[in-house]
């Protein structure tokens, strides 16, 4: 087997078999090992990386090459603290890298203007477009920082209160922020987290999910195996009772059943500039 069809292997708890020895590659296996890290040294990131790093994820492919997103680097520590607070999520205070990716039409509106001419693709379409943008360059930025050597987590709690994180940011219409993304060297050791089974996500030709039920039962066994839920990390157990066997899928479900409490983004996203139609 090979180095790379051992990793996959530890991705999916399952073998993964790749039928030939494939050379060896860093990037690969950087990708597949991967993992998300909270805890940071208190050691700055140099300015010449940062800047590297911003350029690796401006380096993304980008629809129709409008680069419709923006970053919000925030650097300055009272801000930083302001973010933490509104994101519910004190550790970003002390993040040595704290970045806000956006979404942003605004700029496409702005260079329409600045030729003289109208601009008619406010649409949903070209929300998504931005949203998929902006998500494109976080994902490049995870893979360049953690290929240098720093640790990533990305942090949907910035849309917690999006009016006020605009205002923080000073965010104008047409900009709204879809992650922030923490950064620094690594403080702490974590396992690779079991991803679900390729039988499950990918599908020859056509959508396929007759064994979901079988495969995602496999899938709560082998995550189980590796790191069972303690009942005390148990969701909602005043509504739904310590269960004896507590997997991925039955806290997902749980806390799915619930609202996520972050903004209502529909009606945020129509105040503020954007038309979802
Ligand atoms: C869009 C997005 C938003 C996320 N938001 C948060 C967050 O607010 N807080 C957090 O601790 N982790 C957050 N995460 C990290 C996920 O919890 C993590 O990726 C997942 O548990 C899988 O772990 P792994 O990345 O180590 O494989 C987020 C991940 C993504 C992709």
């Amino acid at each position: 087997m090979s180095d790379l069809s051992d990793r996959a292997a530890t991705r999916f708890g399952i073998s993964i078999s790749t039928g030939e020895d494939l050379p060896e590659n860093g990037t690969l296996t950087g990708i597949l090992e991967r993992r998300t890290i909270r805890r940071y040294a208190d050691r700055a990131v140099p300015d010449g990386l940062r800047k590297i790093l911003l350029a690796c994820a401006q380096s993304a492919p980008a629809k129709s090459d409008l680069q419709q997103y923006a970053i919000i680097d925030i650097t300055d520590a009272d801000r930083k603290q302001k973010v933490a607070e509104l994101s519910g999520t004190a550790w970003l205070a002390t993040a040595p890298i704290l970045l806000v990716f956006c979404a942003d039409i605004r700029r496409a509106q702005r260079i329409c203007e600045m030729r003289g001419k109208p601009y008619a693709q406010n649409t949903l379409d070209s929300f998504m477009n931005a949203v998929i943008d902006a998500s494109l360059a976080f994902q490049n930025y995870v893979t360049a920082a953690e290929a240098a050597g720093l640790g990533c987590c990305p942090i949907s709690q910035v849309r917690r209160d999006l009016g006020l994180m605009a205002e923080l940011c000073a965010l104008p219409d047409g900009v709204v922020p879809i992650a922030g993304l923490a950064a620094g060297w690594p403080a702490e050791e974590r396992d690779v987290t079991l991803r679900l089974p390729p039988a499950v996500v990918v599908h020859e030709n056509a959508y396929d999910d007759t064994h979901l039920a079988e495969e995602i039962d496999a899938y709560d066994q082998r995550r189980h195996a590796l790191r069972p839920t303690p009942p005390d990390k148990q969701a909602l157990t005043d509504k739904y009772g310590i269960a004896d066997f507590y997997g991925w899928s039955e806290n997902q479900a749980r806390r799915l059943s619930v609202p996520d409490g972050l903004t209502n983004l529909r009606t945020y996203l129509e105040k503020h500039g954007f038309n979802l139609c």
